[in-house]
């Protein structure tokens, strides 16, 4: 019996399957690496000893996926697959919305088809919007996406939970992800995103590593005690963590869970800059700009529920997280 991991050639898939596979599951792992490389799945294997079929598909081929699910015997399913850049999204929003909810329905189908109905699913602490009551809570409302990218990830929340309403069979946890960042302890897997990243330490990495020249402080005027963006960040590792228990979670039960995968601190965007000066000993340089549109000025998790429903929490602070991502840096300078 194994684990399908869609997207598990990609930054949180990757570390996931590491995890996986150290907490002794099967893995399967289909990607069609539009932003990744089978690279990093060697990786996986080589920091493991284990080895995992993979099959290089999209997830808008459901008759490929039923080939996968007909070899192979899965329990459950990791659904990570899909476009995650937010600005990228407003741009091709036809992209996003056939790639992440045409992508999702053709997953489900072929899962419906083998009788699989577990499944956990990458959802986003988008989905709060810009709700001036933090931490955020699962039972506050979603409101509407500032963006393609965050209307694709309720979307797909609304699509599963009437799908549960139809039929009472399916298990599925919304894991709703703060900011993950960092990087594998060992320096062997990381965030190695094609084309410029959207995220704040993917661009500091690009800055620290020479392939850009100053990081941009996206606003210095919000309500903030520095006046720049605060956000939960939660170091990857932790995150992967989190899909485990929210596998033996979904194997044990049915019904539909939106769960909060954040460590409940926020930090700063000059925090952020500081502790990454302070682990690498490098200077970042940067320089103020104006906001981004429909970026929200503080965002962190209340975490009591995936304590109680999974029995986790984070366990890494945000030293470690910088220490990672340099160590990895400093590993792959050209990325996998
Ligand atoms: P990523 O881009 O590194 O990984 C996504 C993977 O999915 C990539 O390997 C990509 O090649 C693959 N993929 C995309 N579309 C596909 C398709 N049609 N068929 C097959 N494979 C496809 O991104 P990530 O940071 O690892 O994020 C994983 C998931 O978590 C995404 O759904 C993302 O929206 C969600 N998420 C990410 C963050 C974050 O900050 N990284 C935060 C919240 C939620
Ligand atoms: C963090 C902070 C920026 C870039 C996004 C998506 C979310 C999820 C995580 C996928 C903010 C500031 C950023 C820069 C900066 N992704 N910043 N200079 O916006 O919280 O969340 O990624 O699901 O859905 O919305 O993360 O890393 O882009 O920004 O100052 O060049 O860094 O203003 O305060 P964000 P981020």
């Amino acid at each position: 019996m194994a684990i399908l991991v869609t997207g598990g050639a990609g930054y949180i898939g990757t570390h996931t399957c590491v995890e996986l596979l150290e907490s002794g599951k099967d893995i399967v792992v289909v990607d069609n690496c539009v932003n990744s490389k089978p690279e990093a799945l060697n990786r996986v294997r080589q920091l493991t000893g284990r080895d995992f079929p993979f099959y290089e598909l999209d997830i808008l081929d459901t008759g490929a996926l039923g080939r996968v699910f007909k070899d192979n015997q899965i329990d459950a399913v990791i659904h990570f697959a899909g476009l995650k850049a937010v600005g990228e999204s407003v741009q091709k929003p036809l992209a996003y919305y056939k790639n992440n909810i045409t992508g999702t329905l053709s997953l489900l189908e072929a899962m419906a088809a083998a009788n699989c109905r577990r499944m956990v699913f990458s959802s986003s602490a988008t989905v709060y919007g810009a709700n001036p009551d933090v931490p955020f809570k699962e039972t506050y409302p979603t409101m509407a996406a500032t963006n393609p990218y965050g209307a694709t990830k309720l979307m797909i929340e609304t699509i599963l939970r009437d799908l549960y309403t139809a039929d009472n069979g399916w298990s599925i946890a919304l894991l709703r992800y703060f900011n993950p960042i960092g990087a594998h302890t060992s320096g062997v897997l990381g965030e190695d995103p094609n084309g410029i990243p959207n995220n704040l330490l993917p661009i500091i990495a690009r800055v620290v590593t020479g392939k850009m020249e100053i990081l941009n402080v996206t606003g210095d005027d919000y309500d903030t005690p520095d006046g720049t963006g605060v956000r939960d960040y939660l170091h990857v590792c932790d995150l992967a963590d989190g899909h485990v228990k929210a596998i033996d979670y979904v194997m044990g039960k049915t019904g539909v869970e939106a769960i909060n995968l954040g460590t409940g601190k926020g930090y700063s965007v000059y925090e952020v800059i500081k502790a990454f000066e302070a682990a690498s000993g490098v200077k970042v340089p940067y320089k103020v700009a104006p906001r981004r549109p429909g970026d929200i000025a503080t965002s962190y998790a209340d975490a009591t529920k995936a304590k109680e429903l999974l029995r986790w929490g984070a366990t890494r602070g945000i030293d470690e997280m910088c220490r990672d991502l340099w160590n990895f840096l400093q590993k792959n300078p050209n990325g996998l």
